[in-house]
């Protein structure tokens, strides 16, 4: 890991409050899918954390959603500004020999499609669930599509696709035989848990060092050890650590 000062290529509006950042990165050359990157935003002494979402040729893509006053500062950003990149942080989701299926929720989609070209580029069959609240929250659909991956997307409102959650798309989907990589918000996470024996779910911690040295990201296993989200994690087998 390193720290490196990218240059920001893009930085434009893709969906509701929903950025997507290029940045010109050597980084993007290591890191792995799954893990993420710690994000300097000037004015704020924290960096935020944040997932790749595709890398290659010296580029990498950051897609993120304005919560707070820190992201606020980051959809401000401008094309030829430079800003600091600690990483690639976290374990990043495994490289496994078959066809798998992804399931992601919200803001927790954006790893999976970095994931999801990587699997396609080494001939693996890719089904891949999304979950959004609102139509216009739905990201990312076509590029899914357009790396030939079956798309089920499914929406709260019922407003676009199936109408319901993640699990009424998996159910939908028929592949509960795969192994599933799953990343978004914590029900999701548990319910694709509690669906799945054969998985990996990519978590979310309140983040201060993100690199293992402060503790502040701990969760436990069912016999009470600890694990940091950031270096022992994101990503964690389905069973290993209580939700
Ligand atoms: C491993 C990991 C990967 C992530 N990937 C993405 C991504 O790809 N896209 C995306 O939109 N968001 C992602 N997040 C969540 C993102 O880090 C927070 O939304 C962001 O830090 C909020 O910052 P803020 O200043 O806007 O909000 P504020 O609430 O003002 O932040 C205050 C402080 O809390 C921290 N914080 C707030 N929410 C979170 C959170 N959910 N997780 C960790 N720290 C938080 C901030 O870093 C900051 O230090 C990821 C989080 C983690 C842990
Ligand atoms: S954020 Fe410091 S140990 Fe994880």
């Amino acid at each position: 890991m390193k720290t490196d000062n990218a240059v920001i290529s893009e930085n434009i509006c893709i969906a509701a409050d929903v950025f997507r950042m290029k940045l010109k990165t050597s980084i993007a050359d290591e890191i792995k899918c799954g893990q993420f990157v710690n994000v300097s935003v000037p004015g704020y002494f924290l960096r935020r954390p944040i997932s790749c979402a595709e890398a290659s040729d010296g580029e990498m893509t950051l897609i993120y959603k304005i919560v707070g006053a820190g992201t606020k500062q980051m959809s401000l950003m401008k094309e030829g500004e430079t800003v600091s990149l600690f990483g690639p942080l976290g374990n990043g989701f495994p490289m496994l020999d078959e066809d798998i299926l992804l399931a992601g929720g919200g803001i927790g989609v954006p790893p999976l499609l970095y994931t999801a070209r990587l699997y396609r580029e080494k001939g693996r069959e890719v089904t891949v669930v999304l979950g959004f609240n609102r139509k216009e929250d739905v990201i990312l659909e076509d590029e899914f599509e357009a790396l030939g991956c079956q798309v089920y997307t499914a929406v709260m409102d019922g407003t676009y696709g199936i109408s319901g959650t993640v699990s009424d798309g998996l159910d939908a989907c028929g592949c509960s035989d795969r192994t599933i990589l799953a990343c978004g918000p914590l029900p999701m996470l548990k319910a694709v848990s509690e669906r799945f024996d054969k998985g990996y779910v990519s978590l979310e911690a309140r983040m201060a060092c993100g690199m293992g040295a402060c503790m502040g990201c701990v969760v436990k296993d069912h016999d009470g050890s600890s694990y940091r989200v950031c270096s022992d994690g994101p990503v964690f087998e389905i069973g290993k650590v209580v939700l």
